[in-house]
C-alpha cells in the first residue's frame, strides 16, 4: 500500500519513518521546508501544495476548503492508501475527511486529550504538568480530537524549556509514529474502526509491550 507522509518543517519524523524500513510513495509539503528538501535529495515522489498561494491578496484570507481540496487532489492522483501527518502545519478540511476518512493518521505532541492544537508543549508547560508525551491518532474533522492509537508518557524535567521539552517528545515521536503507521497501514483495509480491531491491539501490542 502507498503512504504519502504530509510535512512542513525539519523532518526529522519522516526521516524516523524511512528509518523503520517504511516505503513512502509521496512527500507533500505545505510550504517550502527541509522535509520536502531531504525527500527531493532521496529521490521520492514530492508535492508542494503551497498555502501561501490560496491567500487573499492582502495575504490574510486564507481559502482553507481550497487548499485542502488540492491537497486531496494531490493524495487522489498518486494513489496513496494511507496518509501520514507528520508535524503538517495546516488544518485540513472539507471533502478530504470523506475521502481519506479513517486513513489518515497523525502524531501530535501531548498526551491527548490535554492540550490539542499547535501550543501543546508550552501550554503543557504553562500548566505546570509533569508528564506529556506523545499521542498518534487517527484524524477526523475536529483538531487532535480523532481515535487514539498509541501514546507514550515523556517526563518534564526541572528547568525544560519548550524547546527541550519538545526535542524530547520528538524522540518518543520518532519512536512510536512508525509503528503506529506500520500497523495502520496492515490494519486500514480491514475497514470500518480498525482502530478498534484485535489485530490492531495485537500488533500494537507487540510493538509497545
Ligand atoms: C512534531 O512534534 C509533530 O508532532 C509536530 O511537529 C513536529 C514535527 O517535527 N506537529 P519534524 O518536522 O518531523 O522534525
Amino acid at each position: 500500500m502507498r503512504v504519502a507522509v504530509l510535512v512542513s518543517g525539519v523532518g526529522s519524523i519522516l526521516e524516523a519513518i524511512w528509518g523503520s524500513g517504511l516505503q513512502v510513495g509521496l512527500v507533500l509539503a505545505d510550504r517550502p521546508c527541509r522535509g520536502l528538501e531531504i525527500a527531493k535529495a532521496r529521490g521520492v515522489q514530492v508535492a508542494l501544495v503551497d498555502r501561501r498561494e490560496f491567500a487573499g491578496e492582502d495575504g490574510e484570507k486564507f481559502d482553507r476548503d481550497a487548499f485542502s481540496d488540492a491537497v486531496s487532489d494531490r493524495l487522489l492522483e498518486s494513489g496513496v492508501g494511507v496518509v501520514a501527518l507528520a508535524g503538517f502545519g495546516t488544518v485540513l478540511v472539507g471533502r478530504i475527511h470523506g475521502e481519506f476518512g479513517g486513513r489518515m493518521v497523525n502524531t501530535h505532541p501531548s498526551l491527548l486529550p490535554s492540550f490539542p492544537g499547535w501550543h501543546s508543549v508550552s501550554q503543557a508547560l504553562e500548566a505546570g504538568v509533569h508528564v506529556t508525551g506523545t499521542t498518534a491518532h487517527v484524524v477526523v474533522p475536529e483538531v487532535d480530537a480523532g481515535p487514539i492509537l498509541a501514546q507514550v508518557p515523556v517526563r518534564v524535567r526541572f528547568g525544560d524549556t519548550v524547546e527541550s521539552l519538545h526535542e524530547r517528545i520528538k524522540i518518543a515521536e520518532r519512536q512510536l509514529f512508525p509503528q503506529v503507521l506500520a500497523s495502520a497501514i496492515a490494519c486500514v483495509g480491514l475497514g470500518g474502526e480498525w482502530w478498534r480491531s484485535e489485530k490492531f491491539w495485537s500488533l500494537m501490542q507487540e510493538v509497545q509491550g
